[in-house]
């Protein structure tokens, strides 16, 4: 189940919280954050190829390209055996930003994005059938967890792909971890 935990970002108190699809996506639409549902097109195997993936979503994926002006699309998989995990979990654990927005779609599995706007940090805990977008310059960090496992559709309106600009700032450690929340 999706859910959102508002909290205070000096002492990460839990200010409130939702479960409810709706009520998730107003209460992140006044930090600037898109979040939608998707429905695939088409049944998708385990083993679905990347072309496969996108096309069952495809109506959802070229609406937002055009919206946003996308310029390239793929679908990222990692498992809980993968080698990486641990370096990889590291990578987006710190707060960063980007300058374009960050956009992901969760075909499967799950992952925790925090968002820092203000006084108030947005952490969302991102399950299959979840869209969550990430304002450019917004500070964020996102936890898959010690044994991660999702597949997403990433959008970028950037040639280079994800490149991050880390604030230096410690304050994700403040806050539960993907297996606390
Ligand atoms: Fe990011």
């Amino acid at each position: 189940m999706s859910v959102l935990k508002i909290f205070s970002a000096d002492q990460a108190q839990t200010l409130a919280s939702a479960d409810e699809h709706a009520r998730i996506a107003s209460r992140l639409h006044e930090a600037g954050v898109l979040f939608e549902r998707w429905q695939a097109t088409q049944p998708l195997a385990q083993d679905a190829s990347q072309e496969e993936v996108i096309d069952a979503y495809r109506q959802s994926v070229e609406r937002l390209m055009q919206d946003y002006g996308f310029q390239s699309v793929d679908v990222i998989a990692l498992g809980p055996e993968h080698p990486d995990r641990a370096a990889l979990r590291q990578k987006f654990l710190d707060e960063h930003t980007h300058s374009e927005f960050e956009v992901r779609f969760f075909v499967d599995g799950k992952g925790l994005f925090y968002i820092h706007q203000g006084d108030k940090v947005y952490g969302v805990m991102c399950e299959q059938g979840d869209l969550i977008s990430v304002p450019a310059n917004t500070r964020h960090w996102f936890d898959m967890g010690e044994a991660p496992s999702f597949k997403c559709i990433r959008l970028f309106t950037n040639p280079e792909g994800w490149v991050a600009q880390y604030t230096g700032d410690k304050i994700a450690r403040n806050f539960p971890a993907f297996e606390q929340f």
